[in-house]
């Protein structure tokens, strides 16, 4: 951090003339494309994480995250304004500080709000006048003002005076071809009016757009709307699939017609049940804070129930597919495609998939899995296993196949002509009708 950076003038300067340097905390899914992005811009960066492992392949060119590649890691080291590091001394030298870390639910759905409490201790040990704190991380409303902002200020540090401190959501969608960090827009909402110029002012560096809100609790609220929205509009695509099964009715022909109405509706579609370290995550954050305010977010709670139970359905479905052809689960030999929480993305965190397999397995199936993304995974602390090769399988030697993520690899006309039966969560068989297909 360059010393004479003190006032609020001077620090705007250094922003707007990229004479600043941003330390990003937490490198993953997250942190890494942010520090791509800033790099690329020619602002100096350095990165930290506690994992030594992540630093040393990041000082080795390696990238662990499919949307950035070996390449853009080893560019962004030759550029001479990258480090990784996790000698948390070095925030002393940076005028911005993002922090990018994880944001779970504990066992017992309440927010597990260690990783944002440890870095910003780091934070805090090393702060200096004049730097600006960016919390990314999806979080609750009010964490930014009710948690951080005590810390630093018990530190002698004045909010909008000599520390600037903003809250900023992040909203990129790993695998998505379309929208990255660069150009999905920034909502941003600082402590005070300056807080929330300077960090626009950092991120109109790197990003396209910049989205200002009135405070840190508004953009915090629209991280959560925001993946709510999907929850609640997935659920509700799950509850139609239930309803039109009911009504002997295919629910993907439906949604397709009802999404020609060109206004006033958008699709939504339903599947084996929600994945990934966000939508089955982050609305779980509202309703924990709207509890302490006595206040049930019941949308929150009846999305979570239906979205939970379609791993159960799918099984079910597994159970009447095969019942038709005079079997049971017990004994069968099921292939599970795809396990990945959405299609063509390495990520298995929270996936429907881990669900169904358990339960299969519970009911004696003997489970083989194929996912070219995920060449191994612990579906529980005894049960780890290996993607199978599609090269030299032959699918009818499987009682039942089922198509949990539908990967754009996957040959859907060979895996029709040669199963014996197929479950399809996705309708990845559209267009073909036949006796051996159920779908979802
Ligand atoms: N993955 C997504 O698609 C996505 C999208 C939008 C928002 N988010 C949110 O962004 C945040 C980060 O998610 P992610 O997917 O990047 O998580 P991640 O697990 O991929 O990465 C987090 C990184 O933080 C590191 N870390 C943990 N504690 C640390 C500490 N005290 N100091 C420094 N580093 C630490 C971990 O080692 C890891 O490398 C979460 O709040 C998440 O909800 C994620």
């Amino acid at each position: 951090m360059s010393t004479t950076v003190r006032t609020y003038q001077e620090i705007k300067i250094a922003i707007e003339f990229k004479n600043f340097t941003l330390g990003v905390v937490g490198l993953g899914y997250v942190g890494l494309p942010l520090v791509h992005e800033f790099v690329e811009n020619n602002i100096s960066v350095i990165g930290f994480d506690i994992s030594e492992d992540k630093v040393s392949k990041l000082k080795k060119g390696i990238s662990y995250i499919q949307d950035i590649s070996n390449d853009q890691i080893k560019s962004c080291n030759a550029t001479g304004k990258f480090t990784a590091t996790t000698d948390f001394s070095e925030l002393a030298h940076v005028d911005v500080v993002s922090i990018c870390v994880p944001t779970p639910l504990r066992k017992t759905k309440d927010p597990d709000m260690s990783y944002i409490a440890s870095a910003v201790n780091s934070i805090s040990e090393y702060l200096q006048p004049g730097q600006l704190i960016i919390l990314e991380s999806t979080t609750y409303p009010g964490t930014t003002e009710e948690l951080l902002q005590p810390i630093f200020e018990k530190k002698g540090f004045t909010i909008g005076e000599n520390l600037y401190l903003a809250f900023s959501p992040e909203r990129v969608d790993p695998g998505n071809a379309s929208f990255s960090t660069k150009n999905t827009p920034k909502v941003v909402g600082g402590v005070t009016p300056n807080c929330t110029e300077l960090a626009c002012l950092t991120y109109n560096h790197a990003i396209d757009q910049t989205i200002p809100v009135s405070s840190p609790r508004t953009a915090e609220l629209v991280k959560l709307y925001e993946n709510t929205f999907r929850s609640v509009n997935i659920a509700m695509a799950n509850e139609m699939a239930l309803i039109a099964n009911k009504l002997n009715i295919d629910v993907w022909e439906m949604i397709n017609a009802a999404a020609t109405k060109p206004f006033g509706f958008m699709p939504f579609y339903p599947g084996p049940g929600l994945g990934g370290h966000c939508i089955p995550i982050d609305p779980s954050y509202l309703s924990w804070k709207m509890k302490s305010l006595n206040y049930d977010a019941r949308f929150i709670a009846l999305a979570e129930q239906i979205n939970t139970s379609m791993p159960n359905y799918v099984v079910k479905k597994i159970g009447i597919a095969l019942n038709s052809i005079k079997k049971a689960i017990n004994g069968s030999n099921i292939l599970i495609l795809g396990i990945a929480y959405k299609p063509n993305i390495n990520d298995v965190r929270e996936s429907p998939a881990l669900d169904i397999i358990k339960q299969l397995t519970k009911f004696g199936a003997n489970i083989s899995y194929n996912d070219d993304f995920i060449p191994t995974v612990s579906v529980t602390k005894e049960i780890t296993m290996s993607s199978i090769n599609l090269s030299h399988l032959n699918y009818n030697d499987f009682d039942c196949v089922v198509i949990v993520t539908n990967h754009g690899y996957y040959d859907i006309e060979k895996i029709v002509s040669n199963s014996h039966l197929i479950v399809d969560t996705r309708n990845a068989t559209k267009g073909i009708s036949q006796e051996t297909i159920f779908k979802i």
